[in-house]
């Protein structure tokens, strides 16, 4: 077996700031509007007066629109740049998503720089926050495995200052901490997501997962890892994780972080992550055209991971066990056949028609040992790449919520569409759930092929208590961008459900 390396070396952050003194910084990046359907225009810069009447001559002559993701550079102005960036239609105000976009794809095209001052209207703190958050998220590059081409790629911007009347605030100051949190945060599930499975194993997974804690601050910032590996996993019952991973030369484990906050009454929510480091379809090989971008299929394990650390340095009054369940869905002699019997953690088996609806295995094992620990939960969110059904229903920017629980449901579709996030709730038909009967067993993993997302929710929600609000999330398609970059999202790993978690603990 190939070595693979352990260490995570996260891309040096962008440095977030604000200010509301001079600008100098090495380039300025103000908004542009359309004023008109006949192409006018007018620069939006906030707090910052400029001089706009000859720009604006200049960005008409350019041909610049102010459409959403339209980047133009001007030279000179306070500062040596000028970058415009694409807000739309010019409106009284500017909704947070908008700014963290206009923001991010900013920051995208200023790869190489040093400095930049952002300069765009920004009604109030959740609007400055917004543009330091789009920053953040924009500047990321994912450089790790070149080595010839690497010089070709610059470096990420290094420094973003937002400029705001604000500046002075102690509010702006912690919302500018939690904007660099959260793109810490979501870089680091970009960065397990985009890199590849040589070098990304269940193993190689935990110890990342590991250095990241101690990086956090480990037992001092309340975190606690357990790691299972195959032979505990084999001889403890958790026949879904083992029945998945046994196919491959990389033996699965189950990583267990939990967050103990210092108050004593706080809430406790679980989080189970779907963590296939890579899905082959198993014997039910995929097609190989598209296969590579099954090494995202570990996208809701980094998500919650990566949340959970991300709650803890955030220092957030709730407790949180994170739960990720890994495993490599290889097709081999030692692999799971169509029909195979397995028997989930708790007792339950599952008749494993199609080994490529692996995901639904390793998350039931997780979510049944996450029910069993003494310490009550008030709500159990699971995170999958689930099914290709999602992104046929819903497309590749909106991922999907199911749910026990209308009110839990509620609550993290308002915290997800604050920070930006686009999830749309879908039901748990009651009537496809005989679709997983089995003559054998005491479930099928496979059932109707219609409503196939619905399906593998419903086959999850048999192994959760009624009583217990759950949330099933699945982020198939927005876990990973294949098409182009936009807004304050790259290609590959986007990290997407781990600033709705964040918030939704928040609000909670
Ligand atoms: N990891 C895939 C789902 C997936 C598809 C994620 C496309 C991201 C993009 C999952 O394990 C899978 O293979 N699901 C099957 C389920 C089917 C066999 C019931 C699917 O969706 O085809
Ligand atoms: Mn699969
Ligand atoms: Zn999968």
């Amino acid at each position: 077996m190939k070595p693979t390396k352990t260490s995570i070396t996260l891309a040096p952050m962008t440095t977030l700031k604000v200010s509301d003194g001079l600008v100098k910084d090495d380039v300025l990046v103000v908004g542009l509007v359309s004023t008109n359907t006949k192409g006018a225009i007018a620069i939006e810069s906030g707090d910052l007066a400029l001089d706009t009447k000859s720009l604006v001559a200049s960005l008409v002559e350019m041909g610049a629109t102010g459409k959403a993701d339209e980047i133009t550079k001007i030279p000179g102005g306070p500062a040596r740049l000028i970058i415009f960036t694409g807000l739309g239609a010019k409106t009284k105000t500017y909704s947070d998503e908008t700014l963290r976009r206009a923001s991010g794809s900013a920051a995208r095209a200023l790869a190489g720089t040093n400095s930049a001052t952002f300069a765009l209207p920004t009604k109030d703190l959740s609007a400055v926050y917004a543009v330091a958050e789009g920053a953040g998220l924009g500047a990321y590059l994912f450089n790790e495995f070149r080595g010839s081409t690497k010089d070709d790629h610059k470096a990420p911007l290094k420094s973003a200052t937002v400029f705001t009347q604000l500046a002075s605030s102690a509010n702006t100051h912690s919302a500018i901490k939690r904007a660099a949190i959260i793109a810490k945060y979501t870089h680091l599930v970009r960065d397990l997501v985009n890199t590849p499975p040589s070098h990304l194993t269940p193993d190689s997974f935990t110890k990342k997962l590991t250095a990241s804690i101690k990086a956090a601050g480990g037992l001092k910032a309340g975190l606690k890892v357990t790691i299972w590996d195959e032979k505990q996993l084999k001889s403890q019952g958790f026949g879904g994780i083992v029945g998945v991973g046994q196919g491959s030369a990389n033996p699965p484990r189950l990583l267990h972080i939990s967050y103990t906050p210092k108050n004593k009454n706080a809430k406790r929510f679980a989080f189970v992550g779907k963590g296939i480091t890579f899905d082959t379809g198993g014997l039910n090989l995929k097609p190989g055209l598209g296969m590579e971008a099954m090494k995202s299929d570990m996208s809701g394990a980094a998500a919650v991971c990566a949340a959970t650390l991300a709650i803890a340095e955030l220092a957030l009054p709730v407790a949180i066990e994170c739960w990720a369940p890994l495993a490599e869905n290889m097709p081999s002699d030692t692999a799971t056949r169509p029909s195979d019997i397995i028997t989930i953690f708790g007792g339950k088996t599952v008749e494993v028609l199609n080994p490529d609806a692996e995901g639904r295995l390793v998350l039931a094992d997780a979510l049944v040992k996450a029910q069993a620990s003494k310490k009550k939960l008030d709500g159990i969110i699971d995170v999958a790449t689930l099914t290709g059904a999602q992104v046929v229903a819903l497309g590749t920017r909106t991922s999907a919520v199911m749910t026990n629980n209308a009110q839990l449901s509620e609550l993290f579709l308002a915290a997800a569409k604050s920070c930006g996030e686009q999830f749309w709730p879908m039901p748990l038909p009651i009537e496809l759930r005989a679709s997983l009967d089995s003559p054998v067993a005491d479930l099928a993993n496979i059932g109707d092929k219609n409503g196939g997302m619905l399906v593998a929710g419903l086959f999850l929600k048999e192994f959760v208590s009624d009583e217990l609000p759950w949330l099933h999330l699945d982020i198939a398609g927005p876990a990973y961008n294949e098409a182009k970059a936009h807004g304050y999202t790259p290609v590959g790993g986007t990290g997407v459900s781990m600033r709705s978690l964040v918030r939704l603990v928040e609000q909670a």
